[in-house]
């Protein structure tokens, strides 16, 4: 029999589904940006969300247990440091990525049984062999989607600028730039780089109104387009985040290949991803990067790679010079056409 303190502690992974589905009733009440300013009473947050006054309290107390609201007396709940990420207009906001997880991922999620058995996407099992295109039919996935990748790619964008000198780069384009979360803060950081965001044209709203909010749009374009079919040129140098883990290795060299037509034979190449550890332990670190793999599997059909595959990968489509620069959560792994 398993000792007490294990078994407990399976119980609390077995349920951790819970924990993410208050968080997103929480981001879908908009309760962090009700109590941004001041803790109110349940009834007040009840009349603002039109919730159910006895449910809502309860709901509340549940996110005070997990550390998102506190419980203040007098019926009162106030926002943690925490729960202030759940505010849509926070510098740091994962709003977005909670309606995502919660909206989307759960329910993608719940048929990985299927994924494992057949080696399948959940698109592929529904007959349609690119969940990107699956995703199309659905306006409202497409933007919940592009606003929980920006979250994801504004928490990382610090450890990308820190992590790579991007001064000498004069033209940079973001193939599957998506909402142009990086190439605006890129753009914005070094002011002679003149950029442009490479994504299929559903991505064109939201990454211009970005680029506009973000005061880069005089020197920074969106291309549309599809980079299985080709990569525009004109830029000295491509970054790709979150791409290269979105496909199979077949699909990957499409790409590579399309990038590096695109570029000049001075061209460098940006891949920014997650590297999976060659050995995973059970740590916290690598349970997101396993996370992440599984995601991949039952999402769009690609996989989270270790360094080696990514060095195997770039160099079999002609990138030489790869190296690797760690950024936090991702890496930068650059490489160079000569
Ligand atoms: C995982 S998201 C990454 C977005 C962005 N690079 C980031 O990290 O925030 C993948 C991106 O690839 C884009 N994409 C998918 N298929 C594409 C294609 N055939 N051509 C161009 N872009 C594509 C999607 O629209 C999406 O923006």
């Amino acid at each position: 029999m398993p000792p007490v303190k294990s078994a407990s502690e399976l119980r609390q992974l077995i349920q951790s589904h819970r924990v993410t589905a208050v968080i997103h009733v929480a981001a879908r009440l908009g309760i962090a940006e009700l109590l941004r300013d001041e803790p109110l009473p349940v009834g007040k947050l009840a009349v603002a969300t039109g919730a159910d006054e006895q449910a809502l309290r309860r709901l509340l107390i549940a996110l005070s247990t997990i550390g998102i609201c506190s419980a203040e007396g007098d019926d009162r709940f106030s926002l943690t440091d925490l729960g202030a990420g759940l505010d849509g207009n926070s510098e740091q906001s994962f709003k977005a990525w909670a309606i995502f997880e919660g909206q989307i991922l759960s329910h993608r999620w719940s048929g990985m049984l299927d994924s494992v058995m057949t080696g399948k996407t959940a698109a592929q099992l529904q007959g349609v062999d690119n969940s990107f295109d699956l995703m199309a039919q659905s306006p409202e996935t497409v933007s919940i989607f592009n606003a929980a990748m920006a979250d994801l790619t504004r928490f990382t964008t610090p450890g990308i600028l820190g992590a790579y000198d991007f001064s000498q780069i004069v033209s940079l384009m973001d193939v599957g730039g998506g909402a142009g979360e990086l190439i605006a803060a890129i753009a914005r950081r070094y002011p002679q780089i003149r950029g442009a965001v490479f994504d299929l044209p559903r991505c064109a709203e939201a990454a211009l109104h970005h680029l506009d909010r973000m005061q880069v749009k005089d020197r920074t374009e969106f291309l549309p387009g599809d980079f299985f079919q080709a990569v525009p040129s004109g830029a000295d140098a491509i970054i790709m985040k979150s791409i290269l883990h979105d496909w199979n290795d077949e699909r990957c060299s499409v790409i590579l290949r399309n990038c590096r037509q695109a570029l000049p034979p001075s061209g460098v190449l940006l891949v920014v991803e997650r590297i999976m550890p060659e050995a995973p332990s059970p740590s916290e670190e690598h349970r997101e990067q396993a996370m992440s793999d599984l995601n991949m599997l039952r999402g769009p059909g690609g996989l989270e790679r270790t360094e080696k595959q990514y060095r195997r990968l770039l160099e079999e489509a002609g990138f030489r010079q790869v190296s690797i620069h760690p950024a936090g959560l991702f890496s930068v792994i650059e490489s160079r056409l000569s």
